[in-house]
């Protein structure tokens, strides 16, 4: 093969914590400074990032009737996320751009397999049959206390949320819980990086922790 022919496989990364914490401004930062080094980027937010997966999350976020069973709203992050990997960040990947991800796998086990009750081994078994089981080659864990986080979200989202969004401060605890215990288990898998201050501070605490994923910069 002709060195046209042979990339190496991109890395993908993946934004991950509570709502308010800043991660799709951190997922464009991110995507900006790949682009800015000569590395081909793409961002994408689950769920989502496919035809298909942005009509599921329409179903996700303003659920029709009474609303999902926890079951059948796992399912559906599920399979949106099937359709996302097959269709986009798998084909990315392989042909060796980077994909930024705002919210991936591990928003599923925190969300519906701990604060949701079902548990990590029922998330991780949807993952792995719809979607091979694909891990981020780094999950980065936006860390923001609370009261911020509060300041935050009545300033954008003002009295509206989702469906999810929306749901009780106990609820959110648990999500905070579980993204903590899931990153303290697996802490080559995961960077909690401190989410107070600006935007570019935040930024380069993220560049820092993708270092050794990153090509050396030409001096
Ligand atoms: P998102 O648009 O990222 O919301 P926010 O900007 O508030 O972080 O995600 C939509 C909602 O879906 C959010 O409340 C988190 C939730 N969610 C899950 O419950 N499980 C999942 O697997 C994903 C990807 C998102």
């Amino acid at each position: 093969m002709g060195p046209e022919t042979v990339s190496a496989r991109g890395r993908f990364i993946a934004f991950e914590g509570g709502e308010g914490t800043g991660k799709s401004t951190q997922a464009r930062l991110l995507a900006e400074a790949l682009e800015a080094r000569g590395i081909a980027a793409e961002i994408t937010r689950e769920p989502g990032g496919t035809p298909g997966a942005e009509a599921i999350r329409d179903l996700l976020l303003a659920p029709p009737g009474e609303g999902w069973t926890r079951e059948a709203e796992a399912l559906l992050f599920a399979a949106a996320r099937a359709d996302h990997v097959a269709r986009r960040i798998r084909p990315a990947l392989e042909a060796g751009r980077w994909v930024v991800c705002d919210r991936f796998v591990d928003s599923s086990r925190a969300y519906q397999g701990g604060a949701g009750g079902l548990g990590d081994e029922a998330i991780r078994a949807l993952h792995a049959f719809g979607s091979g089981g694909l891990r981020p080659d780094l999950a980065v864990l936006l860390d923001v206390d609370e009261a911020q986080v509060a300041r935050r979200l009545a300033e954008r989202d003002g009295e509206t949320s989702d469906a999810i969004g929306g749901r009780g401060e106990t609820y959110h605890r648990a999500v905070a819980a579980s993204f903590r215990n899931l990153a303290g288990a697996d802490p080559q898998g995961f960077a909690v990086i401190d989410g107070t201050g600006e935007p570019q501070a935040v930024h380069a605490r993220v560049l820092e922790a993708l270092a050794p994923l990153l090509p050396a910069e030409a001096s």
